[in-house]
């Protein structure tokens, strides 16, 4: 008796071996099947405005740089190479790199139609018909023919650099998240899609919001399971920490944080907020309370939008359903509490000057100052006064709220060792 269940046994365990491997074949060879699509028969335009617009879009509003820029930072060329391990991500989708986009012939997209780029970027599929990962097409499924349009003018704008890239190294359950339709294209664009008209309105909040922009990648969570968003809870807050390795991270922070509950939620979100409160978080970074928020929230080019805009976006906020979830604070890492002096002060400047002044303080968007040279000119109290009180009239935030005595005199004591 006992022989025979574990025979039986034993054949079970070799008939579920073998669908396993059944599976695993079937998914090794069909995940990258294309898909079907037609190529929109649509012409870039090549007028100065447009390219300007497509360089708004690319540096401010949907920050292509956060993913595609050179060190992943908003200046340089998008000749990509970045690596996206997400090997310990869920159930590990394998690593990805950031392909080049300049429009070199051979290793970017200088062959691709102008359709073939405007079919990725809204439908996420890749000029082989292949589904794309990890590029936020779903945001993008809803920009206007002009805006899609002035993206592509830009980044033809750009010189072709060349730089190949390794072929991605997708993980077997990402593949078998392709070959089951999971990870997929997006609807294919049918119609026209114009632009709203901008004003201070739900609708055109909204169009930056969930189409010219990535408040709504950053601020949702993800299913970790399979790699998409939970589509009943947008905007609540996200469960992958800015920080850590990972898509959309700017650089390596010594801070982690998770983009905050930004629905109408009074305990959680941001329902007591005041417009004006509300526009002081997404243009210097400072919240109601008087802290400042962590450079992995990009108020620095938020920052720049017209004020309008910002206004509208906040309208649209208001108006999404409020969902209470309460985020994580922010992580501070081991630098926080075990450097000292200079250390901590480079870990302080990353952490919330980087995004406004630039590597090592040599300017970036909201400023030109270099303070390496100003530094010299100023004594340290003044300077620590300075910082603590900031000027928001110019953009620059007070710390007093932010960082003690201590942590103001380590940020000044790192300042000190820039060079020009
Ligand atoms: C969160 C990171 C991220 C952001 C933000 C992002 N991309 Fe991508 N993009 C990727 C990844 C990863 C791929 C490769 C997808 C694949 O091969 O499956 C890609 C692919 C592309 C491609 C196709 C290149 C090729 O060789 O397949 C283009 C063109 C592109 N992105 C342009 C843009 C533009 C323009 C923006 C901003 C409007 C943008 N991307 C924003 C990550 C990003
Ligand atoms: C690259 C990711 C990213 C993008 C894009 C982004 N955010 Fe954030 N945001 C964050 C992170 C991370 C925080 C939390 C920072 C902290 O706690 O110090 C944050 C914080 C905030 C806060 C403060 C909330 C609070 O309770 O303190 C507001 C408001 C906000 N973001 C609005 C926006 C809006 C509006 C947009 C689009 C225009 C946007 N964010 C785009 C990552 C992002
Ligand atoms: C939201 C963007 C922003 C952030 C964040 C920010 N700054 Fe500034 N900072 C500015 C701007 C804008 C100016 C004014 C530049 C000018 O005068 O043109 C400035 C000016 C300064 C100056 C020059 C003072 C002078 O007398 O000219 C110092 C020093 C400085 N910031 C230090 C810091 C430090 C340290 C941090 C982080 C703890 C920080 N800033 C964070 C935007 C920012």
């Amino acid at each position: 008796m006992m022989k025979r269940v574990l025979k039986m046994l034993g054949w079970t365990a070799a008939g579920i071996l073998v669908l396993i491997l059944l599976l695993v074949g079937y998914v090794s060879a069909s995940w990258d099947k294309p898909v079907e699509r037609r190529i929109p028969a649509m012409k870039a335009p090549r007028d100065s405005a447009s390219i300007a617009r497509g360089q708004f879009l690319y540096q401010t509003a949907a920050q292509c740089w956060q993913c595609h820029g050179e060190n992943r930072g908003p200046g340089g060329y998008p000749s990509g190479g970045a690596v996206e391990d997400l090997r310990d991500i869920g159930p590990g989708f394998g690593i990805w790199y950031i392909p080049n986009i300049t429009p070199d012939i051979e290793t970017g997209i200088g062959s691709w139609a102008d359709g073939e780029i405007v079919r990725l970027l809204r439908e996420g599929v890749k000029k082989d018909g292949r589904p794309a990962f990890i590029m936020p097409s779903e945001r993008f499924n809803g920009l206007s023919d002009e805006d899609v349009l002035s993206l592509v003018a830009y980044l033809r704008s750009f010189p072709p650099v060349k730089n190949v890239v390794p072929p991605h190294e997708p993980s077997i359950v990402a593949k078998a998240l392709f070959t089951f339709g999971i990870i997929k294209a997006q609807p294919e664009v049918k119609d026209v899609i114009p632009t709203p008209a901008p004003g201070v309105t739900v609708e055109w909040g909204k169009y930056l919001t969930a189409h010219a922009s990535l408040c709504m990648d950053c601020h949702s969570a993800v299913d970790l399971s399979t790699g998409q968003f939970y589509k009943d809870s947008l905007l609540s807050g996200g469960n992958f920490p800015f920080g850590k390795k990972g898509p959309g991270q700017p650089y390596d922070a010594p801070t982690f944080a998770f983009g905050k509950n930004i629905t109408p939620d009074a305990e959680t979100g941001i329902g007591t907020w005041t417009e004006s409160q509300f526009l002081d978080a997404v243009r210097i970074g400072v919240r109601p309370d008087g802290t400042v928020l962590v450079g992995h929230m990009p108020y620095a080019y938020i920052g720049l939008w017209p004020e309008n805009d910002l206004r509208a976006v906040y309208l649209y906020l208001k108006s999404v359903p409020a969902v209470n979830k309460r985020i994580p604070p922010v992580e501070f890492g081991k630098i926080f509490s075990e450097g000292r002096g200079v250390v901590l002060g480079a870990a302080i400047f990353d952490t919330y000057c980087k995004t406004c002044h630039g590597e090592a303080g040599k300017g970036a968007p909201p400023t030109k100052l270099v303070l390496a040279e100003i530094a010299n000119t100023i004594d340290d109290a003044t300077l620590e006064k300075f910082i603590s009180q900031g000027q928001p009239s110019l953009r620059m935030p007070g710390f007093t709220k932010t960082l003690s005595k201590d942590h103001l005199g380590d940020v000044v004591a790192y300042i000190r060792t820039l060079k020009k």
